[in-house]
């Protein structure tokens, strides 16, 4: 464990915002966490920081979760493949592939680590954690008590699981286990995979295939956050009612929604775009110019600048459409 006192949090969130934390925990073993988190006072934990906006400086105790490893369980057409939630979401998807396990193959990219992709049930082209993730193990902040969740007991959503909700700031995730399949069935239904394979005129795509194009689909949209502070999405989709969806559609006709359950989901990027954001700048902050959905940091912006800047965007979204945008990051202070 090391202990960095009056750390700066700049480097570890990909919003690469200046935000000054008294008690930076850096954590690489079990039973160091376990007790960390009984004798540390409610504290922040933090994986790769790509879903994360500090709000001001961060007076408390943030535990950097840094566990390593990868384990197949059972070695089977569909093994159990155990992650320690301090390894590197992409490099875990690389390694699948090159371990010929498929079902995580369009999510690659996506930033962060293992211990956050449950946190939020990380999604991307057709396909989110829920559908392969078996189980998780957990430590309890405070009893320091060590507790499995099944998948239904994530209660997994669009964007949210259980540790969002009731469960937010009590548990630490420790590892993660996925069933991964040796049987691929490659999941190509989002249209610009679809185009993307077409384009390279491959018909029968490995999940190689269609983890080169998901990542080239995400490199020609999102900005690297290495070389521009972002976190991906910065809202989530809105879910709207059929009929309020209906009403809209004939004002803008051209809108696009998706069904979701009896409701539809409108993609915000669309709705940030017509209300006039889309690559707007103010300041040290900006709306992407290549996808409305992602704000990004053009350079020391500070999280409070970065959050009225988003409020703004709501704000003009719900006049425009009447419509609620409700933030995908979560916000620290
Ligand atoms: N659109 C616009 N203007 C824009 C951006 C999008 O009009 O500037 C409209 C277009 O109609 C487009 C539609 O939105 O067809 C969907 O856009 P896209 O395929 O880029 O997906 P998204 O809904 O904006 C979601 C996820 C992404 C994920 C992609 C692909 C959320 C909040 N975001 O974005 O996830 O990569 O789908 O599956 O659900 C993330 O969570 O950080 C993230 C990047």
């Amino acid at each position: 464990m090391e202990l960095i006192n009056n750390a700066s949090l700049k480097s570890y969130t990909t919003f690469g915002v200046e935000a000054a934390c008294d008690h930076l925990y850096r954590i690489e073993d079990v039973e160091e966490l376990k007790l960390a988190v009984q004798y540390l006072d409610q504290p922040l934990i933090l994986g790769g920081g790509s879903n994360i906006l500090p709000l001001g400086s961060i007076h408390r105790n943030v535990l950097r979760v840094e566990l390593k490893g990868i384990q197949i369980i059972n070695d089977s057409d569909q093994p159990l493949v155990k992650i320690a939630a301090g390894e590197i979401w992409h490099e875990v998807v690389l390694w699948a592939i090159a371990n010929n396990l498929g079902g995580i193959e369009n999510l690659s990219l996506i930033p962060g680590t293992v211990g956050a992709a449950p946190m939020q049930n990380i999604g991307a082209y057709g396909v989110e954690l829920a559908n392969v993730f078996h189980s998780l193990e957990a430590i309890e902040i405070g009893s320091g008590q060590l507790v499995t969740f099944s998948n239904e007991e994530c209660r997994f959503g669009y964007r949210e699981s259980v540790f969002k909700t009731e469960l937010r700031n009590k548990f630490v995730i420790i590892n993660v286990t996925l069933r991964l399949s040796r049987q691929h069935q490659v999941d190509i239904s989002y249209g610009a995979i679809q185009q993307t394979l077409n384009d390279w005129h491959i018909e029968k795509p490995t999940i190689r295939d269609v983890s080169k194009a998901v990542i080239h689909i995400r490199q020609s949209k999102l900005p690297d956050p290495a070389e521009i502070g972002n976190a991906g999405s910065f809202f989530k989709n809105p879910i709207i009612s059929s009929s309020q969806f209906q009403l809209l559609k004939q004002e803008y006709p051209y809108m696009p929604g998706y069904p979701a359950g009896d409701h539809v989901k409108v993609p915000a990027g669309w709705l940030i775009e017509q209300a006039g954001w889309k690559g707007k700048r103010i300041g040290n902050v900006g709306c992407y110019e290549k996808q409305a959905l992602v704000l990004v940091n053009l350079g020391n912006a500070k999280g409070e600048e970065v959050w009225s800047f988003a409020q703004e965007i709501i704000e003009s979204v719900r006049i425009k459409f009447n419509v609620q945008l409700t933030p995908e990051v979560n916000l620290w202070s």
